[in-house]
């Protein structure tokens, strides 16, 4: 049986801000091979599925999302299952729901195109990591929001035991620091005023400079504030291991970094952190906290959480919220621990009973919520730049960012990308209301 080859695409990126840079890269690749986007699933030849793996009963919610897909008289588009959930789950997938065409992992999906000729006459799956780097092979940026995504590092070598993502994502690779500095420069040329650098472990990020010297994130984040027409760059995730001294010192020293630091802890109690292999305790993540704030006193710190690791008592919880009580966050992920198939703490004894974690999540929530609440209160009555991203619902309203990123809604602002200084009179628990300075 073949197929027609497909015209229209959609792509549905779930999950981290990894997949929507992959989903975009997708996008481009897909148009660069003549096919155009369409508005939605229901009206495109080819769906993509660019799912995410980290939490709960992804592949379960992968499977009904394609059954969704079915159309009314029984008809289904070219799909493509892409992201974690089909690099975990690779050939499974076609052959539990017969209707998918394609599975195709993040390390291989710049084979996209020839992997929708393929699909035109049988079920195409790749899910290899190959050694050619698929950066090496996407075509360059063309059309780009103001505040664009830049993926520096993949993988992951630290093997937390609850985390799905060095199976994934495969092992740490950083990207050159001319292939990152080169498509920073595109993304400015093609309307980028911001760019936030993306891995798994971005701080880990290593290369070397034109000169061959090694720099590690702090270097590289310089050289890009170099950049004519870039005036914010941000970075996320880090691990509290990887905050080298090159990186806090750019803090202080590089204008164009953004006061925002998203430095998952996870959790509050050494017992439950060596359980989780994070390797460092409390004590050393509240240290490399202490100095990036020496560095940047205004710094607003994000973070994640698990509640309900296996093992965790109620004394562990508490030592948590003590933690966050002592950091105050602006900003916070919290999550109730999932067991991931294939990683060592699925099989721990002591695994806690979803009542209880469904108690802990709530009051750990009630806490971060009441801190990023005071924090976006804390600046009503502060003028600041707001970077402007897109309309809001009513006509003529604005939503941009802070230099912490907090949303910040303006009535009757300016276009999307301009830079304008506002003044904040009101703040919500998500974001804060400013007029533009007279
Ligand atoms: N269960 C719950 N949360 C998880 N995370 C990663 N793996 C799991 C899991 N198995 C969370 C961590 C990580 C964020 C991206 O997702 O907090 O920092
Ligand atoms: Fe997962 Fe830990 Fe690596 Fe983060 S550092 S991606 S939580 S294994």
């Amino acid at each position: 049986m073949t197929k027609p080859a497909p015209k229209t695409f959609h792509v549905k990126s779930f999950g981290c801000q990894m997949n929507v840079y992959d989903g975009a890269r997708m996008s481009e690749m897909l148009e660069a091979e003549g096919l155009s986007a369409s508005a939605g699933a229901d009206d495109a030849d080819l769906v993509v599925l660019n799912t995410c793996h980290i939490r709960e009963k992804a592949a379960e919610k992968v499977y009904s999302d394609i059954g969704r897909l079915r159309r009314d008289d029984g008809s289904t588009p070219m799909i493509a299952v892409a992201g974690c959930v089909a690099q975990a789950e690779g050939a499974e997938i076609p052959r539990r729901a017969p209707s998918v065409d394609i599975v195709v992992g993040p390390q291989a999906y710049h084979r996209l195109p020839a992997l929708v000729r393929a699909a035109q006459a049988g079920k195409a799956v790749d899910t290899d990591m190959p050694a050619q780097s698929k950066f090496d092979v996407l075509p360059a940026r063309r059309k780009q929001g103001p505040s664009a995504f830049l993926t520096v590092q993949e993988g992951c070598d630290k093997f937390c035991t609850y985390c799905v993502v060095p199976y994934t994502r495969g092992a740490e690779v950083s990207r050159p620091w001319q292939a990152v500095v080169d498509e920073a420069r595109a993304l400015v040329d093609a309307g980028a005023r911001e760019i936030t650098l993306l891995g798994q472990n971005v701080n880990a990020w290593q290369g070397e400079d034109e000169a061959g010297r090694a720099q590690g994130l702090g270097g590289l984040i310089r050289a890009l504030d170099r950049i004519d027409g870039l005036d914010r760059i941000r970075y996320t995730t880090s691990h509290p291991n990887d905050m080298r001294d090159d990186l806090i010192i750019a803090h202080k020293e590089v204008a164009t970094l953004m006061p925002f630091l998203h430095l998952p802890v996870q959790a509050g109690s050494d017992p439950i952190l060596k359980a989780m292999n994070r390797s460092h305790t409390v004590d050393s993540y509240l240290r490399v906290i202490d100095r990036v704030r020496e560095a940047r006193p205004d710094i607003a710190i994000s973070g994640d959480f698990i509640v309900g690791f296996p093992g965790e008592t109620e004394e562990d919880f508490a030592a948590t919220l003590g933690l966050i009580e002592r950091v105050e966050h602006a900003l916070a992920f919290s999550f109730k621990y999932s067991p991931r198939p294939g990683t060592p703490a699925a099989v721990m004894e002591g695994q806690i009973a979803g009542p209880v974690m469904d108690e802990r999540l709530q009051r750990l929530q009630a806490l971060l919520n009441s801190q990023q609440h005071a924090f976006n209160r804390s600046k009503i009555g502060i003028r600041m730049p707001v970077l402007i991203e897109r309309n809001g619902k009513k006509p003529g309203q604005r939503i941009g960012k802070s230099p912490w990123l907090q949303s910040v809604v303006i009535e009757d602002g300016p276009e999307l990308g301009a830079m304008v200084e506002v003044d904040i009179f009101a703040a919500g628990p998500n974001s804060l209301n400013g007029v533009i300075t007279g």
